[in-house]
């Protein structure tokens, strides 16, 4: 009671969502509708098509939203949305919806980072204590963040070409899955007993950095030559080699940072968080080390409005709005 209520709107990519959340702490709704069907035939999201379905169903999602709440539009306190990083058009649908609402409601604006809300995802199902670390990994991130204080973000490690979840999906398609294909992956490296060793790309020693296209490729080339020679290819060994590389440089230079930062918790978000073995092992290691791990469920791992929500809260309570005038900003910095 008395806290502010938050219609969130997140359209970055390929789900069109919107939640309406209280306090930063609350899901009183929380709906998603996903693109994913319309892409998988081309084996990838297409930014037109996305931004076309943004278009499609934004309004009826905010009717929706509102109404699942049981609130009326009158008692909203503010509208927050994601400005950025993200396919600039989609973008654009998201921010032309909060801020016509805004406008009609006459209240504040907010303006907020995807990747904020994916971190965020975190204070929705327990408390962030400070300094935490987290470790994003989706189809489009993989980052390490530190967050010294509240609402403040520091950068420490970024992937130099393709995010976690995008190999995932590359080596996904040359094995014959559908888009998105992560899963698929997954299920299969932790069906083999069967390891097929690949390379790790730690970069330098000091770095908190990621690559993981040097990876894909030896994968793809593994491929290449098994066909090539007419030899059978044991898809479930070179998934589960896929998978243990990628995971050992994301698990090991996570609590790497932590130790260094002297993180109190790590926090893990991202589609990717539902990777079964990343999981297993992040569980494992952070409990030997004594590291307090939190990891939301997943419909608060991949992209949801709720997320956005309890990232504006945030902006919500230190009064930094957003002018009407906000642009869609598919670099956003963090
Ligand atoms: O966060 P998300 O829903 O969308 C964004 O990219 O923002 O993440 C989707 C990504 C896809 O690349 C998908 O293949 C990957 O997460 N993914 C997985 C798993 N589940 C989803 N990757 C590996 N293992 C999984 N179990
Ligand atoms: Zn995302």
């Amino acid at each position: 009671p008395g806290a502010e209520l938050i219609l969130a709107i997140e359209t970055s990519c390929d789900e069109t969502s919107v939640a309406v959340i209280r306090g930063g702490k609350e899901i009183i709704s929380n709906l998603v509708s996903s693109q994913i069907e319309t892409h998988r035939q081309f084996g990838g999201v297409v930014p037109e098509i996305a931004s076309r379905k943004h278009v499609e169903v934004i309004t009826l999602m905010m009717e929706a939203a509102v109404k699942e709440a049981g609130i009326k539009l009158q008692d909203l306190s503010a509208v927050a949305v994601t400005q950025g990083p993200g396919l600039v058009g989609a973008l654009l649908v998201g921010i032309v919806a909060a801020k016509s609402l805004a406008m009609a409601l006459d209240i504040p604006l907010i303006g907020t980072h995807h990747i904020a809300g994916h971190i965020y995802a975190n204070n929705l199902i327990s408390d962030i204590v400070y300094p935490s670390l987290a470790l994003v990994v989706s189809g489009g991130h993989t980052e390490l963040v530190l967050l010294e204080r509240e609402g403040e973000f520091r950068m420490i490690g970024r992937t130099r070409d393709d995010a976690v979840g995008e190999a995932y999906d590359k080596v996904a398609r040359a094995l014959n899955f559908p888009y998105p294909g992560g899963p698929h992956v997954d299920r299969l490296a932790q069906q083999s007993a069967e390891v097929r060793e690949l390379p790790r790309a730690w970069l330098e020693a000091d770095s908190y950095d990621f690559s993981f296209s040097g990876l894909k490729s030896a994968v793809l080339a593994v491929i290449n030559q098994i066909r090539m020679k007419g030899e059978e290819l044991n898809t479930a060994a070179l998934a589960r080699g896929f998978q243990e590389s990628v995971i050992d440089v994301l698990v090991t230079k996570a609590l790497r940072a932590v130790k260094e930062f002297g993180a109190r918790q790590l926090l893990l978000c991202g589609g990717v968080a539902a990777n079964g073995g990343l999981r297993a092992v992040l569980q494992a290691r952070c409990e030997e080390s004594g590291i307090p791990l939190l990891i939301p469920p997943l419909s608060l791992c991949t992209d949801n409005a709720a997320m956005i929500g309890a990232a504006a809260h945030l902006k919500w309570i230190r009064g930094e709005f957003t002018n009407l005038d906000m642009k869609a900003d598919p670099g956003l910095p963090l």
